[in-house]
């Protein structure tokens, strides 16, 4: 894949519920050539003290219209100056980054089971976008009703979606991994669909989810979030312990199977 550094156009730039905001930019060349699980070294402007680029993933990709979206948390000094930024305004950015999810053909039984923890749900949301075969069903987990993501998104795209809050608010009461084991065990029972599962979202319900798949014995795929400084592979900054050996995130992945990490 050929990422370039380039200016891109910000179209528009909203909050969209608490702390969580939308990024749509003109980005032709991106729009054509991301995958699902790709991400972008975005540099952020006007921001003091922050001189890394900040990875994000590309949370939807429409070559027709030659735009991208971003889908991004304000949690520090990056993402609040980004978060500032107005139509009009440019910004550099280094991508498409990373590997990307395996979409490859999948049986027409296949349950594509998307798990969503927090903002991690920016990338399956483009997953689901690109999934031809089968059905899909994204669980969406948040701490609170107020906090849950893209819920619409998924309907819009045909998906099925389940939702778990921490609190109860909304869905499920618990951990969304918790309603993944309940979604499987009646899956199970039913004989109908070969689950496959992708997931993105903080590493405690990685690891969670790779123990669920393990014990069920099947194939899952989820990208990583960890923290980059080139993004690009040189720094090797952001490596993790794989069956294989040490891999960069930002090269190897970040999507990865989870029977290959090291928990
Ligand atoms: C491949 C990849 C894709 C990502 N995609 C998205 C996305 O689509 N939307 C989104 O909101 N965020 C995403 N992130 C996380 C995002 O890069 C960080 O939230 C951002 O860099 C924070 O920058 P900041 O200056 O605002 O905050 P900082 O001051 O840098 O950090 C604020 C807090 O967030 C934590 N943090 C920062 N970066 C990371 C990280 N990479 N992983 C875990 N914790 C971190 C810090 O430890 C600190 O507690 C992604 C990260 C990676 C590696
Ligand atoms: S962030 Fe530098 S090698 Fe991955």
């Amino acid at each position: 894949m050929n990422a370039r550094q380039t200016k891109v156009t910000i179209k528009t730039n909203e909050r969209i519920a608490h702390r969580y905001c939308r990024l749509v930019l003109a980005a032709p060349s991106l729009a054509r050539t991301a995958r699902p699980g790709n991400f972008i070294m975005v540099k952020v402007p006007d921001a003091a003290g922050v001189l890394l680029r900040r990875p994000l993933s590309i949370h939807r990709a429409e070559a027709a219209r030659g735009r991208i979206e971003l889908l991004y948390e304000i949690v520090g000094p990056g993402t609040d100056a980004l978060s500032r930024k107005r139509s009009g305004d440019l910004i550099d950015v280094i991508g498409p980054l990373g590997n990307g999810f395996d979409v490859r053909t999948r049986a027409r039984d296949a349950l594509n089971i998307l798990v969503a923890g927090g903002v991690g749900v920016a990338p399956l949301v483009f997953l689901a976008q690109r999934l031809k075969k089968g059905k899909v069903l994204a669980l969406i987990g948040a701490r609170a009703e107020a906090h849950i993501l893209c819920a619409g998104d998924f309907r819009r795209l045909g998906c099925e979606v389940r939702i778990a809050t921490d609190d109860g608010s909304a869905g499920f009461r618990g951990r969304v991994t918790d309603l993944l084991e309940d979604v499987l065990m009646r899956i199970r029972r039913k004989k109908d669909f070969r689950p496959v599962l992708y997931g993105c979202g903080p590493a405690p319900m990685l690891k969670a989810m790779a123990r669920v798949c393990r014990e069920n014995r099947l194939q899952s795929q989820v990208s990583l979030e960890s923290h980059m400084a080139c993004g690009i592979g040189a720094c090797l900054g952001c490596v993790v312990q794989t069956t294989r050996g040490y891999e960069r995130v930002c090269k190897e992945g970040p999507v990865f199977r989870t029977d290959d990490l090291v928990w």
